[in-house]
């Protein structure tokens, strides 16, 4: 895993934004994997800035969310589905067709699943993954727990998740309590993974992630069999990092 530690989570951001664009600039028909959550808003909106002054370009770019709500629909604010539309898939020109999140409302969810882990493959998979991390070690919405799931698949938020995400809803009652998530397996098939954390409430779980042993407690910690990490942290998300 190469770790890198930035002052605070603008630098991170834009260091971040870095990374991506001199990615697309090599393989401007690269499929992304995308996180959605606070984390990533910074670097999405570094891309979008780069975008719009022409420095790069992901009109060729095929993008693949980490998970959505379920159940919930496509019209839902909430829904990780218009969160894409307003930060990532609008500001960087992204064409329907080649934006992919899975279906929060399927009626066969079983087979919505199926169907998604089909189009990554039939995409020839990541070529590089973005993601963010829970207070729990949770990367997507694979939660810790005695296993973990290889495909996508159907997941129960854990009580942690479910408290994290309700400073997005209104009401108690409105938090999902599930969502449709990329498994481990199709996570660690990406090509290259960019692991971003802001904040002390993240520091644990990186600690943990980084310095841990790999387990299912943390999900996470998994990344440290992937051939091609790269973890970047502001100092508050890198507190358990230091030494002595
Ligand atoms: C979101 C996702 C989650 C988030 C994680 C951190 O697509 O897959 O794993 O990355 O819950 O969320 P934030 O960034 O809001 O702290």
């Amino acid at each position: 895993m190469k770790i890198v530690v930035l002052q605070d989570y603008s630098s991170l951001s834009k260091h971040a934004a870095a990374l991506v664009s001199e990615f697309i600039q090599r393989r401007p028909a690269a499929v992304l994997g995308l996180a959605t959550g606070s984390t990533p808003l910074g670097l999405y909106r570094e891309l979008a800035g780069m975008v719009r002054r022409g420095r790069v370009d992901f009109g060729r770019v095929t993008t693949f969310n980490l998970d959505e709500y379920y159940p919930i629909s496509r019209t839902n604010p909430q829904s990780y589905y218009c969160y894409m539309r307003r930060h990532f898939w609008g500001p960087l020109g992204i064409a329907p067709g080649r934006a992919h999140i899975p279906d929060g409302n399927p009626a066969d969810a079983a087979a919505a699943c199926r169907d998604y882990e089909l189009k990554i493959r039939r995409a020839g998979g990541m070529d590089l993954q973005v993601l963010g991390i829970g207070i729990n070690g949770h990367i997507g919405f694979n939660e810790p727990g005695p296993r973990l799931t290889a495909e996508t698949h159907l997941a129960s938020l854990s009580p942690e998740t479910i408290s994290a995400n309700s400073r997005h809803f209104e009401k108690a009652a409105d938090v999902p309590r599930s969502a449709i998530t990329m498994g481990l397996g199709t996570i660690m098939r990406a090509r290259e993974v960019l692991l971003l954390a802001s904040g002390k409430s993240k520091a644990r779980a990186i600690g943990e992630t980084i310095r841990g042993g790999l387990t299912t407690a943390v999900p996470a910690s998994l990344l440290q069999a992937h051939p091609r990490v790269t973890v970047m942290l502001d100092r508050e998300a890198a507190l358990c990092l230091r030494r002595g």
